[in-house]
């Protein structure tokens, strides 16, 4: 799984540079949403358990390297409900012509595009696929326990280090979580807009070192021609003008995120079943 994900994300990295232009270009427009009711004459409705398994393996080869195995999330956004909220024929129009940084699906034809609609269908509205295991109430002990506040808010409550967790449960994967946790550095969150690290844009860790040999290692807050702006981990920003630095180096396989790997199995469930159920308002 693991390997997969990151042949996936090797071959993703591979054509960001012109699809990160697109990004930078997208713009929010909504689809245009047909009513939902226009699914009736839709050629989904006419697509059978076998359509729904082909789609499923289309989407596995072409969607879910950046929607994930199960829709859940990665690259591109969470398609459970998609259908729901856009309409059968929104999401055909989303495969067919792409929309803000997804480029059109062109491999597909339109029966296949229908089949894979047909199982984008069958993700519903909230329930994930992929459904974790472990017990959320033990998992929030887990989280209070390990010291994940320091660094992590949920509902506003905690520290600033880390992004934000009060609805991570809508974007994100149960198994997502669970090889985070064991190799945060390895297994980073994905963003579209990091090409050399396909992650969290916000969380990047950059090196550098002073022309007087002084070495600091921070998340990169701010970069501008003549300046870059750091925060280390207690929270303290520091400003440095690049004229004064000798080297600058984005760690892109590094993160201010420790291993949890120390977890016991199932405490590691228990927490990736409460991250999974962190669906609060955004
Ligand atoms: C290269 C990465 C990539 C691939 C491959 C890809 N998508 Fe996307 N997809 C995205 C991104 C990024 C967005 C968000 C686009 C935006 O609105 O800016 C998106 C948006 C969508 C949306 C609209 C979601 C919404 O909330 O508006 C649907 C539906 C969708 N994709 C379905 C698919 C399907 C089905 C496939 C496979 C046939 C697929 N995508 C392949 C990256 C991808
Ligand atoms: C020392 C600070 C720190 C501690 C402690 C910490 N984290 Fe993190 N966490 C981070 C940072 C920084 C990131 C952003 C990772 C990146 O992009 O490099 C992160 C990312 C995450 C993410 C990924 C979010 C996403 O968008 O997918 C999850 C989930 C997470 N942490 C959960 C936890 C849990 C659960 C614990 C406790 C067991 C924990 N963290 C402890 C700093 C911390």
């Amino acid at each position: 799984m693991i390997a997969i994900r990151s042949l996936c994300l090797a071959s993703l990295l591979f054509v960001l540079p012109g699809f990160t232009s697109q990004l930078l270009a997208a713009h929010p427009q909504a689809p245009q949403a047909p009513a939902p009711d226009a699914s009736k004459e839709s050629p989904a409705a006419k697509l059978g358990p076998e359509d729904i398994a082909m789609g499923k393996k289309l989407f596995a080869g072409n969607c879910a390297g950046c929607h994930g195995f199960a829709g859940g999330g990665q690259l591109g956004p969470n398609l459970h409900g998609i259908a729901e909220r856009n309409g059968n024929a929104g999401v055909f129009e989303v495969i067919r012509n792409g929309q803000g940084g997804m480029p059109p699906q062109m491999s597909l034809n339109d029966q296949r595009a229908w089949q894979v609609v047909a199982f984008v269908r069958t993700l519903g509205a909230s329930t994930s696929t992929e459904t974790a295991k472990g017990d959320p109430v033990k998992g929030k002990a887990v989280y209070d326990a390990n010291g994940c506040a320091l660094c992590h808010s949920i509902d506003g409550q905690g520290g600033g280090v880390g992004p934000q967790l009060t609805s991570i449960g809508k974007s994100r994967v149960p198994s997502y979580f669970h090889d985070f946790l064991l190799d945060p550095g390895k297994n980073p969150p994905p963003d579209m807009m990091l090409p050399e690290r396909g992650s969290n844009t916000g969380y990047l860790l950059v090196k550098v070192v002073t022309k007087d040999g002084k070495e600091m290692t921070g998340i990169r807050v701010n970069e501008d021609t003549f300046t870059i702006e750091l925060r280390d981990i207690g929270g303290h920003f520091y400003s440095f003008d690049k004229s004064n630095l000798k080297t600058i180096e984005t760690e892109p396989g590094k993160t201010l995120m420790p291993s949890y790997s120390n977890l016991s199995a199932t405490d590691l469930d228990d927490l990736v079943a409460y991250l999974s159920s962190l669906k609060g308002a955004r």
